[in-house]
């Protein structure tokens, strides 16, 4: 199965992992990204007249509708959204501030429903969205204040589009990354950090954003057609785990 699917943030990481998986299956991708340097990083390697990379920011309601406007004119009306647009910031509770709070869920959280809604009003009868979330949404990840409550709010999100969307055959999901080696990962995580997150890890590693794409095109797709408003973790089994073993 292949449709015409809209991912944001599908310039780098995770995003641009699931736009290169989905165009190897056919799919028409529209990508909507705020980056102009990771959109020509991306130009480049997804070279291919199946694809059609918009720079947007998808807190700009105008923006969004202007993109889906033309990924429609593209590839006619969308049948998957992917929303992996996305910042992460590791600060202490104490050294949050309201502005960056509201940053984060701007971009999280409100950008993801901006997205999503005006991705499914174009959707015909049937689709499917994958938001992606985190660990961290379901988690106290020390430092992640304001990160994990736009995940949490995600993960909600997501339950109640997919009890709400679910009589129109639009299927709802979301998938739950742990630490995923990627730029917005490389930029966050020093060496000391890296080292905490693998002693916490069933599996011992940070896992790889083809590893997320390989998840979010199970749920978009027919091999998922009875699974709505679940949240998939991708983590090594982080999620899982208890108490673990030293190496
Ligand atoms: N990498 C991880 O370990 C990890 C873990 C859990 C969840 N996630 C989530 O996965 C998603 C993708 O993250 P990634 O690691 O691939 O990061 P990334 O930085 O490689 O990619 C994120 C992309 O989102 C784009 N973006 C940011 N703000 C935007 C905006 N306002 N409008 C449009 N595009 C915007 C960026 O330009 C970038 O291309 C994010 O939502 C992130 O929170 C990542």
């Amino acid at each position: 199965m292949s449709g015409h699917a809209v991912i944001t943030g599908g310039a780098s990481g995770i995003g641009l992992a699931t736009a290169r998986l989905l165009l190897s299956f056919g799919w028409q991708v529209s990508v909507l990204d705020q980056s102009r340097d990771a959109l020509a990083g991306a130009d480049r390697t997804l070279r291919g007249e199946e694809v059609l990379l918009v720079e947007t920011d998808v807190t700009d309601e105008e923006a969004v509708e202007e993109a889906l406007d033309e990924a429609e004119e593209a590839f006619g009306p969308p049948f998957g959204l992917v929303n992996a647009a996305g910042i992460a910031r590791d600060v202490p509770f104490e050294e949050t501030d309201a502005e960056l709070f509201r940053q984060v869920l701007e971009i999280n959280l409100t950008g993801a429903f901006i997205a999503a809604k005006a991705t499914v009003l174009r959707m015909a009868d049937g689709g499917a969205v994958v938001n992606v979330g985190s660990v961290s949404g379901l988690r106290g990840n020390a430092g992640r204040v304001a990160y994990g409550a736009s995940k949490g709010g995600l993960i909600t999100m997501t339950k109640v589009m997919a009890a709400e969307l679910g009589p129109r055959g639009i299927r709802v999901n979301a998938v739950l990354p742990g630490p995923i080696d990627t730029p917005l990962v490389r930029e966050l995580h020093d060496a000391e950090q890296r080292r905490i997150w693998r002693e916490r890890i069933p599996q011992r590693r940070y896992g790889e954003p083809e590893e997320v794409a390989a998840a979010i095109h199970f749920l978009l797709s027919e091999a998922g057609s009875y699974v709505n408003g679940h949240c998939l973790s991708v983590d090594g089994g982080f999620l899982a785990a208890g108490i673990l073993r030293p190496d």
